[in-house]
């Protein structure tokens, strides 16, 4: 099976690579590096790409993800987040090739009572959130065969998240303010990354048209449950030197350019149904993450 990964240099992007069953021939693209440069804002380009590479599978990585950053560049968002799972929805289509592209829990706003399953009212309440909705549309009216994942709450132990955003500060012995009235599934790149690969291996055979699916991890916790546990487990780990606080605040006193939602927990039976797998709880994703500081995903 040929896989062309894109957004091969991004979080997922790197633990999809590291991680990639033995029998896949993975060709990574990236804008600068990787084995395929591709600037995916070109779709000349991108369309060449393919029809150079004519993969029996497309993992798109690659995204506009600056959730705050979207509010003043609506068209750049929308551009990488519908525009190309379009095209790429599309060259699958004439090509019956496979798309597995991610989606986003910011694509729900409310409280539904439990868990957001896969056919649950949408209503996205950031210029993010609408651009991944348009991307999850433009995918489904293609009729390709898609798998849209929607995950939540992504980190690693590689610069740019949550987590290491917040052990860069206790590390310097900072206390912590962290929003509590968010509650979420915080999801390892890492058990992402293996997931998706099982989905495709493991159903990919029936995948039939476009159908989204989560995965996240399992169970729920507010952004300072979430740190409060990634500072004890950082410092048991011997990755921060020591404890800090780790104060919860509301939502309104930590402003953001772009809503959040306050509920963003994932029901993820479809994709346990289908692989037969059981997604890691949050705690010991966390722990795995932890005890693999410091070492690339690849
Ligand atoms: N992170 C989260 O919390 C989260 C939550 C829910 C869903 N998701 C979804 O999960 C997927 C993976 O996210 P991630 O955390 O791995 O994000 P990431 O680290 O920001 O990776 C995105 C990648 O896309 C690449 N990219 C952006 N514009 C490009 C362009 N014009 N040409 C070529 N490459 C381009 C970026 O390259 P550059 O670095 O060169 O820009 C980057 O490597 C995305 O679809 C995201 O929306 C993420």
């Amino acid at each position: 099976m040929s896989v062309l990964l894109t957004g091969s240099a991004g979080q997922l992007g790197q633990h999809l690579r590291s991680c990639a069953p033995a029998d896949v021939e993975l060709i990574g693209s990236a804008r600068k590096a990787g084995d395929l440069p591709c600037d995916l804002l070109d779709s000349e380009a991108v369309r060449d790409m393919l029809d150079q590479v004519r993969p029996d599978v497309i993992v798109n990585a690659a995204a506009w993800t600056a959730v705050d950053g979207a509010e003043d560049a609506p068209d750049l968002a929308f551009r990488l987040n519908r525009d190309l799972p379009a095209l790429l929805a599309d060259w699958c289509s004439d090509h019956d090739a496979i798309l597995l592209t991610y989606s986003t829990d910011y694509v729900f706003s409310g409280r539904p009572g439990r868990a957001w399953r896969e056919n649950d009212p949408t209503g996205p309440a950031s210029v993010y959130g609408r651009s991944k909705l348009a991307g999850e549309q433009a995918v489904m009216a293609s009729g390709a065969r898609a798998y849209l994942v929607r995950t939540a709450w992504v980190y690693s132990a590689l610069p740019g998240n949550f987590l290491t955003a917040i052990l860069a500060r206790a590390s310097q012995g900072q206390d912590l303010r962290v929003v509590s009235d968010q509650v979420g599934s915080p999801t390892w790149a890492g058990d992402l990354a293996r997931a998706s690969w099982l989905l495709l291996q493991r159903h990919g055979a029936e995948l039939q048209r476009p159908v989204p699916v989560h995965i996240a991890g399992r169970g729920a916790m507010s952004w300072h449950e979430f740190a409060t546990l990634a500072v004890a487990g950082a410092v048991a780990d011997g990755v921060i030197g020591r404890e800090v606080m780790v104060e919860p605040i509301a939502s309104a006193e930590w402003p953001q350019k772009a809503a959040r939602p306050a509920w963003s927990v994932l029901d993820c039976q479809r994709y346990e149904q289908w692989t037969g797998d059981k997604l890691m709880d949050i705690e010991t994703s966390l722990a795995a993450c932890l005890s693999q500081w410091g070492r690339l995903p690849c």
